[in-house]
């Protein structure tokens, strides 16, 4: 096994300091004055993920000169109560180190406003106060309003802020919409059409965290920046790609959202189309936020219409039992607080689809995504097509595995190729081995949580990783089908999966029938896991 040493390592040892963390661009404090205004901010995404990040960019001098957090929710709790709470949560999930001094001043940047998300009046006192800042600042400020709310809440929400006259009548305001945008299609048509009324399309930032992690973005450096890898990435040359997203954690005190979610809603519909999206694309032309939405948007239309007729065949799903994660036993889904004991929430979907255009047409992909899964990982793999033409003698090819390329996204970060090397002796034998790309040994830097760049993006006002209306549409079009099959149809064999395996053997099934597998998750060097390939196949399939 070898690590590829990258060029950015030797960078980093002369001392440059200009590796670019983000990808696109490298974090500078964004000049204009800045108001974040979070509704639903007493929840758990402010505290886990909000909190941290803007202090992560706080401590990297990365936030504004005049800058001033807004929280605003329902819940009874007094401003130094909740300052307490984030402070807990970014000192267990912050990446800097939390020092008393450092976060008297990063507080001191906050205050609360309790407020009923559909009462008017609130929205009146929150204009003043926003007015009340820019008298004090001696400057016009951009607003950003997150909405961190259950989806029912965005509509709303985006409504009072325009009846307020926050939405354009400022010099600048934002609204950044935390998906998932609506339950379906429809209520998301819905919800866009409210906020489309009120902000126009630049000023609407729709969020997939899934877009700000390294690892995913450095999907199209790899693709693009690379001329080794494109003119494989095709139908001649790939034989199905496999997308995973296994989680070990069951609902954090999510039972309530999920229980109407699961995990169609949840992951795939989302984060997981996003992956297929940046496997799929087309070379854009430039990164431009637009150029790159339109690549996408374009797998997403040419994703095979799922019959209604036959769901079973690219869809399946499945919900957790009791069972044991790392040694602990853990209770299954219908025991969580929060959940129904006859509930029909998915906690597993595994889905086959096909990307109908010249490059791709009739390449399988397999998304799948679980909770309370065996593992905690996060994988992409392209598994190449075999050989044309097999020239070894039977007895050398036994342990062939055909060419594999693992994109590791979490929570190991890098890239695996496995491919096939003779190995040493007398006799020809052929096994595969694999040549690992790892961030860690790569740039010695820790990567930036997800929301640390899609937080400091917002401010900047580059929407190139956040998604546009069409595509969440599309990708709602894509799930409709399965979601209405699934509603009309409740499972009879829930739980189907035991809390710590990895998935129901339906899973198994869908890609058994196209000749395919699931592969165990990679292992890069550092990792006490050995590295387990049970992906073996030398045949074509045949009856996909
Ligand atoms: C969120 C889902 O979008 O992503 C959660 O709502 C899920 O259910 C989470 O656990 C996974 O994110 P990550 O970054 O931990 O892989």
């Amino acid at each position: 096994m070898q690590t590829v040493k990258t060029q950015a390592r030797a960078q980093k040892r002369k001392g440059s300091a200009a590796v670019a963390l983000t990808g696109l661009s490298s974090y500078q404090p964004p000049s204009e004055p800045t108001v974040l205004v979070i509704f639903g901010g007493a929840g758990d995404l402010a505290w886990r993920k909000l909190v941290p990040a803007l202090f992560d960019l706080f401590k990297d001098g990365c936030l504004p000169d005049y800058f001033a957090i807004v929280i605003v929710d329902a819940v009874q709790i007094r401003e130094d109560e909740l300052l307490e709470r984030f402070r807990s949560g970014a000192k267990r999930f912050a990446q800097h180190q939390l020092r008393g001094k450092d976060w008297k001043e990063f507080g001191s940047h906050f205050s609360y406003f309790r407020a009923d998300f559909t009462n008017k009046q609130a929205f009146a006192q929150l204009a003043d106060r926003l007015d009340r800042l820019e008298r004090k600042w001696e400057r016009k400020a951009l607003s950003i309003f997150y909405l961190a709310t259950p989806p029912r809440f965005f509509g709303v929400i985006a409504d009072m802020l325009g009846k307020a006259r926050l939405a354009r009548k400022r010099k600048q305001s934002r609204i950044l919409v935390e998906k998932p945008i609506g339950h379906d299609l429809k209520s998301m048509l819905e919800i866009n059409h409210t906020i489309s009324s009120r902000f126009d399309e630049p000023q609407i930032f729709r969020i997939d965290h899934y877009l700000g992690k390294e690892t995913v973005r450095n999907i199209l450096a790899l693709r693009f920046a690379n001329v080794l890898f494109e003119p494989v990435w095709n139908r001649r040359y790939i034989d199905y790609v496999t997308i995973t997203v296994a989680e070990q954690v069951g609902l954090e005190r999510r039972g309530g959202y999920y229980e109407g979610a699961g995990a169609l809603r949840d992951m795939v519909q989302n984060h997981l189309l996003q992956l297929l999206c940046l496997i799929a694309m087309e070379p854009p032309v430039s990164f431009d936020a637009d150029e790159l939405r339109n690549k996408k948007v374009d797998v997403l239309h040419a994703v095979r219409q799922i019959p209604s007729n036959s769901v079973w065949e690219f869809a399946t799903r499945g919900q957790y039992g009791a069972g044991t994660i790392n040694g602990k036993q853990v209770p299954g889904y219908r025991q969580e607080p929060g959940v129904a004991p006859d509930s029909n929430t998915e906690t597993f979907a595994a889905m086959k689809l096909f990307v109908d255009n010249w490059r791709w047409q009739d390449v399988p992909f397999y998304l799948r995504t679980g909770k309370r899964l065996a593992q905690q990982v996060s994988e992409i793999v392209i598994h190449f097509r075999q050989v044309p033409h097999q020239s070894f003698p039977p007895e050398a090819a036994g342990n062939w595995l055909p060419a594999a390329l693992v994109l590791c996204i979490q929570p190991q970060e890098g890239i695996s190729l496995r491919f096939q090397a003779k190995k040493p002796g007398a006799q020809l034998i052929l096994q595969p081995v694999s040549m690992h790309f790892n961030y860690g040994d790569a740039f010695r830097e820790p990567l930036p949580d997800a929301y640390k760049t899609l937080l400091w993006d917002l401010m900047m006002g580059d929407a190139t990783i956040f998604m546009r209306a069409d595509q969440v549409e599309a990708a709602w079009t894509i799930l409709t089908p399965v979601l209405e099959y699934w509603q009309s149809l409740p499972a009879d064999d829930f739980p189907n999966y035991a809390a710590g395996t990895m998935g129901p053997q339906n899973a198994e099934v869908l890609l058994a029938r196209g000749g395919c597998a699931w592969p165990n998750p990679t292992s890069l060097p550092g990792s006490l896991a050995a590295e387990p390939v049970t992906d073996c196949r030398f045949e074509p399939a045949a009856g996909r």
